[in-house]
């Protein structure tokens, strides 16, 4: 599997893991909302660890481009994370409306950024990586 397969697989999986979260908390069923949540929030982190400490670095390692995509998808992945977090508080508080509110615009922000690196640094890190790809994606945690 290259690193576009495997990563928009990923991707999906996030947006599987939050959509079920997100309907729990519309039904209001409390505990099991906390639990998938739980889940969706470490399977995100883990996505944005896979990418900023092996799949950015090795990029901007081989194309020299440092300040380039890669950059611009770090910076969203700090805002994605503190809308995790705030999301995490208003769960928390069982604060339905609020974390509906802010749900909308988190799942708007996640489908930008996935569009972005789907259809532009997946695609561009494949061809730099060529057959290197598949080992890239074996060493992902
Ligand atoms: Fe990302
Ligand atoms: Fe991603």
């Amino acid at each position: 599997m290259n690193i576009s397969e495997f990563m928009a697989d990923h991707h999906r999986a996030c947006d599987d893991e939050y959509v079920k979260a997100e309907g729990l908390v519309v039904d209001q069923n409390w505990v099991e909302a906390n639990t998938s949540f739980a889940n969706a929030y470490a399977d995100f982190n883990l996505h944005f660890k896979r990418e900023e400490e092996t799949l950015f670095p090795a990029f901007e390692e081989k194309t020299g481009m440092a300040g380039g995509p890669t950059q611009v998808m770090r910076s969203e992945h700090v805002r994605m994370r503190a809308t995790l977090d705030e999301l995490k508080n208003h769960l928390e508080a069982q604060d339905k409306d609020k974390f509906l509110g802010l749900s909308e615009s988190f799942m708007i922000l996640v489908q930008q950024h996935n569009m972005k690196e789907e259809q532009m640094l997946y695609s561009m890190m494949d061809k730099v990586f060529g057959a290197e790809s598949e080992n890239l994606v074996k060493q992902l945690p």
